[in-house]
């Protein structure tokens, strides 16, 4: 005889959300603000599938990410498939198959889901949306400048004050250099420190100073606290690098560009969890007390496309995940309140009046307007509530009166407000309101 079947969870699989109506607006008001902001600056979108051979990312997207990371499978064929982590390595192949057709400097954008096994916590979840915009084929400071002034504007567009972000930055292995110069590391060592340094803010101190104190021993430890622990000092240390100047330069033109209204400051600590970045790193950050934490980042990245044997084109992108997002506009009371696409909620006195609502709605949805329409028993009453909960802005009633006059007592639920109203001028009413 067959079991009887364990009910099922009704919970998402771990790290993923359900998005429920309410959410799904907060996530398409975020999605639009990227996709708008991107395209102002001549930005065109681009997708692909979020399955990719996994030898894509052994090449230069990080240790800690590949082999710990990535949700990983061998498919029917016998094929090693990773679901992507980050998007840079799918642009990149898409650059690089089509590298002597396209026009550059190529700007591309893109909202894709990644997904990286990662434990759950505020900011970090096991899948999340990331928009990534990238420019392609410009070596100079420019491209630099563009990005992150992009990046700003994304912040702005939010509606987020200066004060309530910065901008830091830093260059892809000036930080290694300076471990190396400062405490004689070797290169195995060297990495593993900035790994460690990477999670600052993300362990505790105590775990911080016995990781480092296991690379430097202990008096390397209170050495390197104390550099921290002074910025100048650290800063005068690394002027001789080439970075230094480089972010300087990239921080002087956003001035001079207006962006005067936030911090950019370079930031030697800064690391980035990718092996491909060459050049400028930038990181955004929530300055707020209850959220201070990285929100999104990313950098120069000249050679990775060396490994589809496409060499020569430089870039420079970033990717912001809409989950810090999300977190940064709810902490500064950003977050839009919610509204239905639906502007008319059509009651019905009797039953038989259904099919003329229904008639009426078609014609309605022709000329633009969202309609839905009762289609139960429920009194008139009831109907009304559950508009009201639904937020739609506007109702009618049809009775036999209407029906036979075909002119309709047009009501805007969060005033009460009434007006008669013809069926020819519905449409233009609520486009308009009714006042
Ligand atoms: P990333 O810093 O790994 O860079 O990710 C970019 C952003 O995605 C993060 O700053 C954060 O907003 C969000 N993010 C990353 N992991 C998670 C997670 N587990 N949960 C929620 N949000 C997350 C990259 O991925 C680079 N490929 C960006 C890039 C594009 N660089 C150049 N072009």
């Amino acid at each position: 005889m067959k079991e009887k079947s364990k009910k099922l969870s009704t919970e998402s699989y771990k790290g993923v959300r359900d998005f429920y109506p309410e959410d799904m607006f907060v996530e398409n008001y975020i999605f639009n603000i990227m996709q708008d902001t991107a395209e102002s600056f001549g930005y065109n979108e681009y997708t692909a599938s979020l399955l990719e051979p996994t030898a894509l990312y052994e090449a230069k997207t990080g240790d800690e990410i590949v082999n710990e990371q990535t949700y990983t499978f061998t498919d029917r064929g016998g094929r090693s498939v990773t679901l992507r982590p980050e998007m840079t390595p799918t642009i990149a192949r898409m650059v690089a198959a089509r590298k002597h057709n396209l026009s550059f400097p190529l700007r591309w954008y893109s909202i894709p889901n990644v997904f990286r096994y990662e434990r759950p916590q505020r900011g970090r979840l096991r899948e999340h949306w990331q928009l990534n915009a990238d420019i392609f084929g410009v070596n100079g400071i420019d491209a630099e400048v563009e990005i992150v002034s992009l990046a700003y504007h994304i912040m702005k567009n939010f509606g987020a004050k200066g004060e309530n972000f910065e901008i830091r930055l830093s260059y892809a292995g000036m930080l290694q250099e300076f471990l190396i110069d400062e405490f004689g590391l070797n290169d195995t060592d060297v990495r593993a420190l900035v790994r460690v340094i990477d999670k600052v803010g993300k362990i505790t101190e105590a775990d911080f100073t016995k990781e480092v104190s296991a690379i430097l021993g202990d008096e390397g430890s209170a050495q390197l606290e104390i550099l921290t622990s002074n910025k100048d000092e650290l800063k005068q240390k690394l002027q001789k690098h080439k970075g230094f100047a480089y972010c300087k330069d990239v921080a002087e033109q956003l001035t001079n560009m207006g962006i005067t209204d936030t911090t950019v400051s370079l930031e030697p600590f800064l690391t980035r969890g990718f092996d491909y970045y060459t050049g400028l790193i930038f990181e955004v950050f929530d300055t707020s007390e209850e959220n201070n934490r990285s929100l999104f980042g990313g950098g120069r990245y000249d050679n990775l496309l060396d490994i589809f044997e496409a060499e020569g084109v430089p870039a420079v992108g970033f990717g912001m995940g809409d989950v810090t997002m999300r977190d940064y506009l709810e902490t500064h009371n950003l977050l839009p309140e919610y509204e239905t696409p639906t502007d008319l909620y059509i009651c019905t006195l009797a039953k038989d009046k259904i099919p003329f609502a229904r008639t009426l709605a078609e014609r309605l949805r022709r000329e633009g307007l969202n309609v839905a329409i009762n289609v139960t028993d429920k009194k008139v009453g009831t109907q009304i509530q559950y508009a009201v909960k639904q937020s739609i802005p506007f109702i009618i009633c049809l009775g036999d009166d209407e029906l036979k006059k075909k002119v309709f007592m047009l009501k805007k639920l969060s005033t009460g407000e009434e007006k008669e109203v013809a069926e020819d001028d519905l449409v233009s009413l609520i486009f308009n309101s009714v006042t």
